[in-house]
């Protein structure tokens, strides 16, 4: 039998991931070579640092600072994005797709705002676009929504995204540290990245979830219409307090039906301390999907990290690289058709818990119900916590039924300004899974 003639490959980006993909391609090329039927060959390496020009095992010619030499090169089949970020990596993909490379990344910006179109892009040019390692690192998310639950509909996604924020959770709720604190010691183990501002605030779950809204619910998600919230409101007395009334504190990446419509929303949640996602800790991520036929279906695993990233890279290779080689058709088969329905979070309903400093003297408590009932907002129970005479202040804890967002964020804005109310000082989302 002719011996098939090797894929080549071609890597944009060697920082830590892209170096660790490389590595593996070349550390396991035997059995690699065995699963995709023809050797995978890494042909051409684009980083613009020159000083990330190495890695034993390859030769000085593969690498380039130029990202035409990999994207333009007529001998390279598949190129792996591995730059991060919208721009430039967004303009590489097009140009790769459009000039018939089967593209394969790891970018959630990219594939959260511009998935359909890129995907449609792949399809016209009849080659593959594949981001298993966008959401969840090396746990199988985009094949599973794409292949083996496809025959369900699906009712709702509850996950946790991001794993720097799940360790600083941990630790808070843990340990009672505070948030400050947690953060320095997940960028000390090298959890959470030099600038943690997308972890923090919400937005690094926010572009998965989007893309697992859009495979979910067959949905072309608009992603300014995703919801994000972050932790850094959190203090190490909400999760004392949470935990009293039953409950542990994550920050929780939801999509659920809304009659016609989709909620998509990244918050710090309550949920039963008794629930699955309530017991994943560390930096583990974990994504609960329901669906109508299967039922609950539990996702757990390492959502980060360079060995866990390049498990799902390669995997796509090699699924690209068994289609090539048995002359299969690599384009993209599923185009979400719908365009966006995602609810507005104003038009939200759930239940609330507020903890506020109030003066500790009669009648304040009447005064907050009196505003809530004002906004159909009912109370279901009310903790009061330490009190200090010295300044005659107390802390109290407020639950509620289910109410709606809009008339919630109403009754905030009167509650701020009775004369008994110091402040706010938080109000987290509860969540019944
Ligand atoms: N920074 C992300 C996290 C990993 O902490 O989970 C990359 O998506």
């Amino acid at each position: 039998m002719q011996k098939k003639r090797a894929v080549n490959i071609g890597l944009l980006g060697m920082g830590t991931i892209g170096s660790g993909v490389a590595g593996n391609l070349l550390a396991k090329s035997k059995t690699l070579a065995r699963q995709a039927g023809s050797p995978l060959s890494l042909k051409m390496v684009a980083e613009t640092d020159t000083s990330k020009h190495a890695l034993p095992g390859l030769q000085q010619s593969v690498f380039t600072a130029d990202y035409r030499q990999v994207v333009y090169n007529s001998d390279i089949d598949i190129v792996i994005e591995l730059i991060g970020g919208e721009h430039p990596a967004v303009d590489y993909i097009k140009e790769a797709l459009k000039n018939g490379k089967h593209v394969v990344t790891a970018n959630k910006e990219v594939m959260a705002k511009h998935g359909t179109e890129l995907l449609s892009l792949a399809q016209q040019n009849h080659v593959g676009l594949r981001f298993e390692a966008s959401v969840g690192g090396g746990i199988p998310l985009i094949s599973p929504f794409q292949r083996d639950l496809v025959a369900n509909d699906i009712q709702a996604i509850y996950a946790i995204l991001n794993g720097t924020t799940n360790y600083i959770l941990t630790r808070m709720a843990h340990d009672n540290l505070d948030f400050n604190v947690a953060l320095k010691q997940a960028q000390k183990l090298g959890y959470a990245e030099a600038n943690p501002a997308n972890d923090i605030g919400g937005l690094d779950a926010a572009y998965k979830l989007a893309i697992l809204t859009s495979l979910g619910f067959d949905m072309d998600v608009n992603f300014e219409e995703v919801f994000y919230e972050g932790i850094s409101r959190l203090n190490p007395r909400d999760f004392r307090y949470a935990s009293e009334f039953g409950y542990a504190i994550k920050l929780l990446a939801i999509a659920k039906r809304s009659g016609k419509l989709v909620e998509a929303r990244v918050h710090p949640v309550l949920i039963p301390a008794e629930s699955l996602l309530a017991k994943v800790d560390g930096v583990y991520n974990a994504i609960y999907v329901i669906g109508d036929l299967v039922g609950n279906v539990l996702f757990y695993g390492q959502g980060a990290g360079p060995s866990a990233t390049s498990s799902a890279v390669i995997a796509d290779i090699i699924n690209i690289a068994q289609n090539i080689n048995a002359r299969r058709d690599n384009a993209p088969r599923f185009i979400p058709e719908k365009t966006s329905g995602i609810q507005s979070i104003s038009d939200i309903q759930t239940r609330y818990y507020f903890r506020m400093e109030i003066l500790d003297q009669p009648g304040v408590l009447a005064q907050i119900s009196a505003v809530m009932g004002n906004h159909m907002i009912s109370i279901a129970s009310v903790i009061q916590k330490e009190s200090d005479p010295s300044t005659r202040t107390a802390e109290i804890v407020i639950m509620t039924h289910p109410a709606s967002e809009n008339e919630v964020q109403k009754a905030i804005k009167v509650i701020n300004k009775l004369g008994v109310v110091k402040e706010i000082s938080n109000f987290i989302r509860v969540e019944a899974i």
